[in-house]
């Protein structure tokens, strides 16, 4: 199958096989994959929870809405944005390029006085908006992913971030719910992967100029 035939192939799956679980080796290539995701100066400003532990996604489903996946699928994903993005956090990352690309750290001055700025320079609401948007890059690239995989998953907004955040602890960890997945395989009877994908035509959907 090419890429636009796997886009095609993945939908946003309501009903799970809770029977079906990913192997330990396809959760470590989709992991390997949201880990190669981009972000803003690479900064990476969230973590992802994997969460495997029934009576936690119990307690989680009833925050989302009900909604079934959160219980159903083989694990359920937590985007979450980092809260404290300070200097710190900052210069943690340029000691991790220089580790990784073994160069000394005064080579990064430049780009260390950009990370600061970038950090220190905007208000904390600005910045946490800005660790979501990173969070969902990092969602796109687990559905596309996964669809490569031919693992199922539906993205999800529909939850109480707050309660998420009590339940998970996430609040002393510095961080906040941005959005979730659920991944596994889906149920033969879920009726939502026999439609046809809606999506806007490209002439309405694209400006070329
Ligand atoms: C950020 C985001 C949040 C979503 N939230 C939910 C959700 O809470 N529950 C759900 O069943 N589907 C949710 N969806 C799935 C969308 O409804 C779905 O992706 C869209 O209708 C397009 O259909 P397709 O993904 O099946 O092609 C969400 C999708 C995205 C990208």
């Amino acid at each position: 199958m090419s890429l636009i035939e796997k886009l095609n192939w993945r939908y946003a799956t309501k009903k799970f096989d809770h029977t079906k679980k990913l192997s330990a080796e396809q959760l470590e290539s989709l992991l390997s994959a949201v880990q190669l995701a981009p972000s803003s100066m690479g900064l990476q400003p969230y973590r992802i929870l994997v969460v495997e532990d029934a009576e936690i996604r119990e307690q989680l489903r009833e925050a989302g809405y009900g909604q079934q996946q959160i219980t159903q699928a083989s694990q359920l994903i937590v985007f979450a944005a980092e809260t404290n993005l300070d200097e710190d956090f900052g210069k943690k990352y340029i000691d991790r390029i220089a580790e990784v690309r073994e160069i000394g750290r005064e080579h990064l001055a430049a780009f260390e006085q950009m990370v600061l700025a970038s950090v220190n320079g905007q208000g904390e609401g600005e910045k946490i908006v800005w660790a979501h948007k990173q969070a969902y890059i990092a969602l796109g690239v687990l559905l596309t992913a996964a669809a490569d995989m031919n693992i199922d998953a539906c993205p999800m907004e529909g939850f109480l971030a707050g309660k998420f955040d009590e339940i998970l602890g996430l609040k002393e960890k510095g961080l906040t719910t941005s959005v979730i997945a659920t991944i596994g395989f889906r149920a033969e009877d879920d009726s939502y992967s026999k439609l046809a994908k809606v999506r806007r035509p490209k002439s309405d959907l694209f400006i070329h100029i």
